[in-house]
């Protein structure tokens, strides 16, 4: 198990938030495995034993999974409409998971599931670029000036969408219709939709396939693997 911050550790289990366990810890209130530690920056192992004012704390037990979500799935917790949701795929997993970010009802495709608030927070900040590679069946077919304009950014609702890599897959002539993957690393609502219609196109259908370095690899729609500590790991290093 990888270290981590003492204080991280006593806010994860809900003790305070990170700045109260900081003054806990300075305030002499912490011992680990009977020591009191003053010592801000300290590291502990999931074996460590955490003393508040001598009472134990219950360690989070922290989770994430990635999830291939169906089409037709919202990305809530719940639905007014009574769609089912991606929570209701974790029935039997005994931890709160939510997703991390979201993927349109009728978008299929690769999605986070986490417990661990913070790893959602720093993958889901824009500072933090991570990449995601979706698969768009779209009308019509991209003309070069408008491959361009994608991949250099487009107006959407008043910002300009960030550079972008677009590559054609397939081109259906009789169908008039294009298969294309463009990779994003913004996350802003229905972006892909609006970056095609952005330039004329309209999306039939839509799936991630990549979010950071992760793929949907061995997996069918529905199911779900828990990420090891090693992937959770490399997650935070983010792109
Ligand atoms: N962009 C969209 O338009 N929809 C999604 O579900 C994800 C990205």
């Amino acid at each position: 198990m990888a270290l981590e911050r003492l204080q991280k550790v006593i806010a994860e289990a809900g003790i305070a938030s990170r700045r109260k366990a900081e003054k806990m810890i300075v305030a002499g209130r912490v011992r680990v495995d009977g020591q009191v530690i003053t010592k801000l920056g300290t590291k502990v192992d999931s074996f460590s034993n955490i003393t508040v004012d001598d009472e134990p704390i219950e360690r989070a037990s922290l989770h994430t999974f990635l999830f291939y979500k169906p089409r037709g799935v919202v990305s809530t917790a719940s639905d007014d409409k009574g769609r089912k949701t991606v929570v209701d795929y974790f029935a039997d997993i005994p931890y709160r998971l939510y997703p991390i970010g979201r993927l349109d009802y009728d978008t299929s495709g690769l999605l986070l599931m986490t417990n661990d608030g913070e790893l959602a927070n720093l993958l889901m900040h824009p500072k933090n670029k991570v990449a995601k590679v979706y698969v768009a069946k779209i009308s019509g077919h991209l003309l070069p000036e408008e491959i361009n304009k994608l991949t250099h950014g487009v107006e959407i609702d008043h910002y300009k969408t960030a550079p972008a890599k677009v590559k054609i897959i397939r081109s259906d002539k009789a169908k008039n219709t294009q298969i294309v993957q463009l990779t994003i690393h913004e996350g802003h609502y229905h972006q892909v939709k609006e970056m095609f219609k952005a330039v004329n196109h309209r999306v039939e259908k839509l799936a991630r396939e990549r979010y950071s370095f992760l793929d949907l690899h061995s997996l069918t729609s529905g199911q779900y693997r828990e990420l090891s500590h090693a992937e959770v790991d490399r997650l935070k290093q983010v792109d």
